[in-house]
């Protein structure tokens, strides 16, 4: 089989809950947890925020797909990805080939309520991050689509039941 069906592989919004639920998910199906944004941040010392400040976002993008393509190395992973993974066409092959791709759809308003009590992410860093999050919604929403094999509303929904909805989504797959 070509395909590597032991990974769960999280696409979404910042704020759709993909580090939470990749946690849970990991940990209820004994699987190992991975995120893109933790390899770059190991790999480099350094947090997102000042690589977007040294490198500006296409130097993250090159690192991030670096972390990408390792993470994919591994097997029985549930990896949790950043919002901007699916920008790259490489980056949607690659995860369209190496496992289940699950899209935490996300309302605006949720993203801006789960996003809003921290500031470790430097493209909401403006006057107005919902109007980021609604643009970034108009480009990065269908590419979502494009390559998710299951699909999760997560708006008022419990992480314990987003992780149910998805494993059980996996199971009749
Ligand atoms: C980004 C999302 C972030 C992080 C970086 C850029 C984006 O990850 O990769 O700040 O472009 O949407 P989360 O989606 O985990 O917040």
């Amino acid at each position: 089989m070509a395909k590597n069906i032991n990974n769960i592989l999280l696409i979404g919004p910042m704020g759709s809950g993909k580090t939470s639920v990749a946690k849970l998910l990991a940990n209820n199906l004994d699987k190992k947890f991975l995120d893109t944004d933790e390899e770059v941040m190991k790999k480099t010392g350094v947090d997102i925020a000042y690589i977007f400040d040294m490198e500006g976002e296409e130097g993250f993008r090159k690192r991030e797909c670096l972390a990408l393509k390792e993470c994919l190395n591994d097997n029985n992973t549930v990896l949790s990805t950043g919002g901007g993974i699916v920008l790259y066409k490489e980056n949607r092959d690659l995860l369209q080939d190496r496992g289940t791709v699950v899209y935490l759809q996300t309302s605006i308003r949720s993203q801006v309520e789960r996003t809003a009590s921290t500031n470790n992410r430097p493209l909401l860093q403006n006057k107005d991050p919902e109007e980021t999050l609604k643009k970034l919604m108009l480009t990065r929403g269908p590419l979502y689509k494009e390559i998710a094999e299951i699909t999760i509303m997560t708006d008022n929904k419990s992480l314990q039941e987003m992780s149910e909805e998805i494993q059980r989504a996996i199971n009749e797959h």
